[in-house]
């Protein structure tokens, strides 16, 4: 059985971390027999430059047609002049919303070698391990109507609109659910329903849906304590649900409780658990072609993708104990600088895992 997967590299460093991915799971792909095929293909800047646009049509038919997709980061200084919907940023909410890739899991582990890379006490993060579910194709990212208006009176208006159904709420509740039977049980809902009626409805299903997963422990908390709680005792979270920006948000905190974002790795799953895997980092423009970036949370979410949309269980723990390895080795990427490390280019790395394999 061949199974496709797409590459998307996209912009900044996204070329350099994705040809270190590629590398480990040819490696993998060889050792299990997977059968994995990979193409590659356009979005962001990279597509604008060459085609005119973030998406291109190709692009997404073949996304549509992938079993998986590997994307690096989009976006750079060079569009950021753009209008709105010619930004690199579109290339990759199109695949999300196109896809209707609604569920995001955005785990923030803090791997016990690099503990004293986080910039909190490593008492307060030692054996960190937090599951962030955000809502992707919904609430204020994609809320309509949107835009800038002339007002009456001459005064320009910028407006977004945050909403989201009952069904949008619920399908996003029942992966957090779902996802915390598989964990620790604990589920804590982040939202701002002190003053937002949207979120006010997300509590209410959130509750209701309690009621089937009897052996998960809900609790709520607003967006601006969970924000604080994050930094104050972050091990009092397992899973944490919430929608589109306030994940956005509270993931790259997290990430930084682990050291760096540059470790975190990130899965986005359609109904199907067709997926579009990434590295809760973006482009990093200003390291970009300078070899220095760390691979190592593209090379751990492509371990995701085998996971969740491949059903390789053993290949995904192969790359994450080579992970584990090559920080024991000591190697450290400039982001990950520990004291007595070594440090690697971002190729050395992706060779190190590769060997650890
Ligand atoms: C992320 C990124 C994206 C987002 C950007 C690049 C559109 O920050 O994946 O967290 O806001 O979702
Ligand atoms: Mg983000």
């Amino acid at each position: 059985m061949s199974r496709t997967v797409l590459m998307l590299p996209g912009d900044g460093i996204g070329p350099e971390i994705v040809a270190e991915a590629w590398k480990v799971l040819n490696k993998v792909n060889e050792m299990f027999s997977l059968g994995l095929d990979f193409e590659s293909g356009l979005v962001g800047g990279a597509a604008l430059d060459a085609e005119d646009t973030p998406l291109p049509d190709d692009t997404l038919d073949r996304a549509k047609k992938a079993d998986a997709i590997l994307l690096g980061a989009v976006g750079g200084p060079k569009w950021d002049s753009l209008p709105m919907a010619r930004r690199p940023e579109k290339g990759l909410l199109g695949l999300r919303s196109n896809l209707e890739l609604f569920a995001n899991l955005r785990p923030a582990i803090l791997y016990p070698q690099l503990a004293e890379a986080s910039s909190l006490k490593p008492e307060v993060v030692s054996g960190l391990d937090i599951l962030i579910v955000r809502e992707l194709t919904g609430g204020i990212y994609f809320g309509q109507p949107r835009g800038v208006r002339q007002l009456e009176s001459g005064d320009r208006q910028g407006y977004n609109t945050y909403a989201y159904t009952e069904a949008e709420i619920r399908r996003i509740g029942r992966v957090a659910f779902e996802t915390a039977q598989q964990r620790g049980k604990k589920l804590c809902s982040v939202d701002k329903a002190n003053v937002l009626e949207v979120t006010v409805l997300w509590r209410e299903i959130m509750e209701d849906l309690k009621r089937e997963y009897p052996d998960v422990e809900l609790s709520h908390m607003y967006v601006d304590n969970a924000a604080m709680q994050l930094v104050r005792a972050p091990k009092q979270f397992d899973v944490i649900v919430t929608g589109n920006m306030f994940g956005d948000i509270l993931s790259d905190e997290a990430a930084m409780l682990t050291g760096s974002i540059g470790m975190l790795p990130s899965a986005s799953l359609n109904s199907e658990k067709q997926g579009m895997y990434e590295p809760c980092h973006g482009s990093a423009p200003d390291i970009a072609g300078q070899g220095i970036a760390n691979p190592l949370a593209t090379i751990l979410s492509a371990a995701m993708m085998l996971r969740y949309s491949l059903n390789e269980e053993e290949a995904a723990q192969a790359i994450e104990t080579a992970v584990s390895k090559v920080l024991d080795q000591g190697l450290r990427t400039a982001d990950i600088m520990t004291e007595g490390g070594r440090r690697v280019s971002t190729t050395e790395m992706g060779d190190a895992v590769r060997a650890a394999l």
